[in-house]
């Protein structure tokens, strides 16, 4: 009977359950067997496989993280790590592979279907992104992006109470390593006041002019609420404490204030970011992405990633819309990489988009 192995890897993503949910029901009603990877990548290289039955993915539509464990694997880099991992594959009789990710998973999948490294080893992988840095090329969103959102516009929401009332300025560092895709689309969704992102490249005198310019003409303004929360983030290469001490100097300097009144406060997000149940939309693009690429495997494909896109025309050589879906594509997985290293060095049009569009929009609003 054909097998095919699940595997969650990098950073989890609320909605990754609802992709393994899929992706083993509609195998398991093609009447393959399936194998679930524990552990990502370092499970793959300890061969730590476990069956999974329908009754193992019941219920966990609803549940943030990954049901499968995860980790970070750089040892995947390595020939011969890869082909340990390909061993225990085999070994297991399993020749399709679905990698559910970010961008460094995907790389990972790629290498591991290599197909001289492959020899005569019959192995096919497809790709689901799921990384809540939404930084990977060819698809409009990945998993967990919109679960991230909702946290973050949630606890604005919350700082926002508390930052009217006394008047005060946060900053408010979020997740996205290197993208500041969630700082930018909580900061709109939000109503934050600022939004400081990687992709604008400022220098740290221009990241602190323009925050103290904010706050004083947020001072200035009459019937409107004193407070100014910005939205930093991580990726911004300025630790948030050195913004805020500097800040908070600058402010001093220009207004005489004394220190109680400057109050400048700092919120790290951080990992509260990426947890928590999956919203209605992250669990239906989990459900989504995994159906088309699983058909994709049942199709002989390999080397494709699933992609969530509007209806767009898309070169063929780069991808094909799915037959099962009007909103997903099939993207070729190397295309999709390459694309995701001209975002991730700002050559790619939707960087650039991001980072002006972006911009101008929250300028529009904020001031
Ligand atoms: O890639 C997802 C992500 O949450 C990033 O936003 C963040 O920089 C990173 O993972 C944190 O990684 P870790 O959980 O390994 O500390």
């Amino acid at each position: 009977m054909t097998r095919l192995a699940i595997l969650t890897s990098g950073g989890d993503a609320p909605g990754m359950n609802a992709a393994i949910r899929a992706a083993a029901l509609i195998a398991l009603s093609k009447g393959l067997e399936v194998f679930g990877v524990e552990r990502g990548y370092r499970g793959l290289m300890e061969g730590s496989l476990v069956q999974l039955v329908a009754e193992k993915v019941t219920g966990i539509l609803r549940e943030g993280g990954t049901i499968l464990g995860t980790s970070r694997c750089p040892e995947m880099l390595d020939r011969g790590v890869r082909d340990h991992a390909r061993k225990h594959l085999a070994a297991a009789a399993i020749e399709q592979l679905l990698v559910i990710g970010g961008n460094g998973s995907l790389t990972g999948a790629l290498a591991l279907s290599d197909p001289e490294e492959c020899g005569g080893q019959p192995l096919r992988v497809a790709g689901v992104p799921a990384s809540i840095d939404n930084d990977v090329g060819l698809t409009g969103l990945a998993i967990g992006v919109d679960t991230a959102m909702n946290t973050i516009v949630e606890a604005c929401d919350k700082i926002a109470d508390t930052a009217t009332s006394h008047g005060r300025t946060f900053l408010v560092e979020v997740m996205g390593r290197d993208s500041g895709y969630l700082a930018m689309t909580s900061a709109i969704a939000s109503g934050a006041d600022m939004v400081l992102f990687p992709e604008a490249d400022r220098s740290e005198d221009d990241l602190v002019e323009s925050i103290v310019r904010t706050v004083l003409a947020v001072r200035q303004r009459s019937g409107r609420p004193k407070r100014v929360i910005a939205i930093k983030a991580e990726g911004v290469p300025v630790s948030t404490d050195r913004l805020k001490q500097r800040v908070d100097d600058r402010l001093r300097q220009e207004s005489g204030a004394s220190d109680s009144e400057v109050e400048t406060r700092v919120t790290v997000l951080g990992h509260v970011v990426r947890g928590g149940r999956p919203t209605a939309f992250d669990r239906l693009l989990g459900s989504r992405l995994a159906n088309v690429a699983v058909r994709s495997l049942l199709a002989g494909d390999n080397r494709k990633m699933a992609a969530w896109m509007p209806p767009v025309d898309l070169p063929p050589s780069v991808g094909q819309r799915s037959t099962a879906d009007p909103y997903c594509w099939l993207v070729d997985l190397p295309a999709a990489l390459e694309e995701t290293e001209r975002l991730h060095s700002r050559q790619s049009q939707l960087a650039r988009w991001r980072a002006t569009v972006f911009d101008e929009l929250t300028d529009v609003f904020l001031l």
